[in-house]
């Protein structure tokens, strides 16, 4: 059963930067899904018509066309796809034609049954919704090549395909398939990894830990259903490896688009947020041309613009620069237990929020509502009611605001505050048998970059092993798992000047996931000046008071000085007079330890006076709630004005600065009416 496909460790190997193709949409792109096959073909000209009116200038098609495309193995029926494309080309709107390979056929399960994905519980699952294949099968991997192969020979001199879709959102349903096909992947990986060795495999995952030492590759499994808890470094080595393993299989299409269309640029859309955790994203972007991302709002956020902005500021550091929006929605989605609609203006403050933070092009799911399937209560740009309907009216303006922001296009992020974001901490974080079983990386990241958000500070994220001499503060919100190389990083900004700060049990283990001995936090005692001799989570609900005022939640631990001073600490318990927060001068530079969770106006306080001393300021003076966010053009900048707070607000700009959706000077003040967006253009001395 050998498959033919890059070991691992190819998949570093990153592609020149010069190597990638842009989007040649001008401006900022619009559209959405357009799925025309759910509807008769009368219905397209009234699209072609409504699409025109609503200034959409791409879309993307054939994302789950492959029943239609190829009705049996090998013989296709591309006259539906030729008349769209066609049509599409006529009314000036460009493709963004998608491989359809994230929805085989029936006919391709029949005939490959053992391609169906196995749960870790060892259940086959059945075809019959979308994404349910093996990423390891065989049989899958051929058929989705020979797939984008046909679409890629038909249609790489179409004069409307734009970009490659690759597949939807890999791993959204199907990231972790535990079949024996999957073990055999897994092992192939893991000799890659592990250069053959066995015994480096054995010590990596500190096997005589309950008597599992393997002494055969074939003895090593997917991290199935099991009497106790499984192994943490199999556990994430699994989600390392199936992670490439999606990676392998966006990439295997990308080189068979590349190879019949060279100039095409290609991407896959990324889910950043509603806590999907399946791919390290990191690893992935380098691959792409261009970097997309889908995004929704979840109903049980009561703050989710914040949510819109940290994936804004996400994606564009995972792109190095623009992005784009793949999909959002106009009102409710259908998947949540309550799906909540767009509040007034929310649905254009959203949208303009995302170009605000680095998106070049804004893009919906979906072009018109579904009658029919699975998400026939999934809001559209075109919703069942008609064009007689809020939605409609507003994402006719959005074509009209999108137009007016053309120039923006190219602009990127001014940053001075890096967080550090990592996909392997945050897997080795949620594993089972931890401290507290309370933590969750999303939510910690969260935590932190909402204060800064209030206050209009911009930040990026990098990598713990990123290049960080753009910026003046460093904040480390959570990184329980880090290498020597990113503690190194990390710890010789602080020695070289910068600040670093860092939140508690973060430094706690290695690559592999093993405890740093000698005393928490482990890679970073030395550089912060603590050292903790014992860990006492709290309980939910706990609540330990602060010596300055507030309260410790989710975590404490008994933390010593070892250089460092004391910046508040606990008021009551078993450590009472202990640290919970503290500060130290290391090198030319200053570390900070948070070994608690702060109440969050402690938190925002405190985040407060580090960024104040690190000599960091927000873009532009405002009140909260007001979203201020700067986009950096060659020769001017943009500033986008959000009123979240539905009082409006006016903020001071550059005296010859033009607002660019009304086409208006406001020299010295921009005023933005309640809930309304401003983006301003204030001209740069180069
Ligand atoms: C995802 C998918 C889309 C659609 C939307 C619904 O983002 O990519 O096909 O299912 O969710 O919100």
């Amino acid at each position: 059963m050998g498959r033919d496909h890059d070991p691992p460790t190819a998949l570093l190997r990153r592609r020149p930067v010069s190597a990638k193709r842009t989007l040649s949409v001008p401006g900022i792109a619009y559209g959405g899904d357009y799925n025309p096959e759910q509807w008769l073909e009368e219905v397209w000209a009234e699209d072609m018509r409504l699409m025109r009116e609503a200034g959409v200038t791409m879309v993307s098609v054939g994302i789950f066309s492959w029943a239609l495309l190829e009705p049996s193995e090998g013989s296709y029926d591309f006259s539906r796809m030729d008349r769209l494309l066609g049509l599409l080309h006529e009314n000036g709107i460009a493709a963004d034609l998608a491989t359809p390979t994230a929805a085989p056929p029936a006919w391709f399960f029949r005939a490959h049954p053992e391609a169906l994905p196995v749960d870790r519980d060892g259940r086959t699952l059945s075809y019959g919704s979308r994404q349910t294949f093996c990423p390891s099968s065989p049989a899958y991997r051929t058929a989705a090549l020979r797939i984008a192969g046909a679409l890629a020979e038909r249609y790489a001199d179409h004069p409307a395909v734009a970009m490659w879709h690759i597949h939807n959102e890999y791993g959204c349903h199907n990231a972790q398939c535990y079949c024996d096909t999957s073990a055999e992947s897994f092992r192939r990986w893991l000799r890659a990894r592990y250069g053959d060795d066995l015994a480096a495999l054995n010590h990596a995952w500190g096997t005589t830990f309950w008597s599992q030492w393997y002494y055969d590759w074939d003895e090593i499994l997917p991290p199935r259903a099991t009497g106790a808890v499984p192994n943490p470094t199999h556990q994430l080595d699994w989600r390392r490896f199936c992670s490439d393993e999606l990676l392998s299989l966006c990439t295997a299409e990308r080189e068979v688009l590349a190879a019949a269309a060279p100039d095409i640029p290609a991407t896959t859309n990324f889910m950043v947020m509603q806590n999907f955790d399946a791919l390290d994203y990191w690893r992935w972007a380098p691959e792409l041309d261009v970097v997309s991302n889908d995004h929704y709002l979840m109903s049980a956020d009561p703050a989710s613009e914040i949510d819109v902005a940290m994936s804004g500021d996400l994606v564009r550091s995972l792109a190095g620069g623009p992005w784009l929006l793949m999909e959002h929605s106009t009102g409710a989605v259908n998947w949540q237990p309550v799906n909540r609609a767009k509040r007034p203006g929310e649905l254009r403050r959203n949208a303009l929020a995302h170009v605000a933070h680095g998106a070049d092009g804004i893009a919906y799911f979906q072009w018109r509502a579904s009658k029919a399937g699975a998400e026939q209560w999934h809001s559209a740009m075109l919703p069942h009611s008609g064009t007689d309907s809020r939605i409609w009216r507003d994402v006719v303006r959005l074509g009209a605001d999108l137009k007016a922001l053309a120039e923006v296009r190219g602009s990127t992020g001014t940053a001075e505050v890096a967080v550090v974001w990592d996909w392997n901490a945050r897997w080795a974080l949620e594993l089972p048998s931890q401290p507290s079983a309370e933590l969750r990386f999303q939510d910690l990241v969260r935590s932190w970059y909402e204060p800064l958000w209030r206050e209009g500070v911009a930040v990026d994220f990098v990598r713990p092993d990123a290049d960080l001499s753009p910026y003046r503060l460093v904040l480390v919100p959570s990184l329980y798992l880090v290498d020597d190389e990113g503690t190194a990083n990390l710890t010789g900004f602080a020695e070289r000047g910068g600040t670093l700060a860092i939140g508690f049990h973060s430094g706690a283990v290695d690559e592999n996931a093993h405890v740093r001995l000698g005393g928490y936090p482990g890679a970073f005692r030395q550089a912060l000046g603590v050292r903790s001799d014992e860990l006492f989570p709290l309980l939910p609900g706990e609540q330990v008071p602060l010596s300055g005022g507030g309260t410790a939640l989710l975590w404490s631990e008994r933390v010593r000085l070892e250089g460092a001073e004391a910046v508040t600490s606990y008021e009551d318990g078993p450590l009472k007079g202990v640290p919970a927060v503290t500060r130290h001068s290391y090198g030319e530079g200053t570390t900070w330890y948070l070994a608690t969770h702060p109440d969050p106006a402690t938190l925002a306080s405190l985040l407060t006076r580090i960024r104040t001393e690190a000599g960091v300021a927000p873009v532009r003076t405002a009140p909260e709630g007001v979203e201020v966010v700067r986009r950096r053009g060659s020769s001017a900048d943009y500033l986008f004005v959000i009123d979240h707070t539905g009082r409006g607000a006016e903020v001071t700009v550059a005296d010859g600065a033009v607002e660019l959706l009304t086409g208006k000077p406001v020299p010295g003040t921009v005023t933005v009416a309640p809930g309304e967006v401003a983006v301003v253009r204030e001209p740069r001395e180069r």
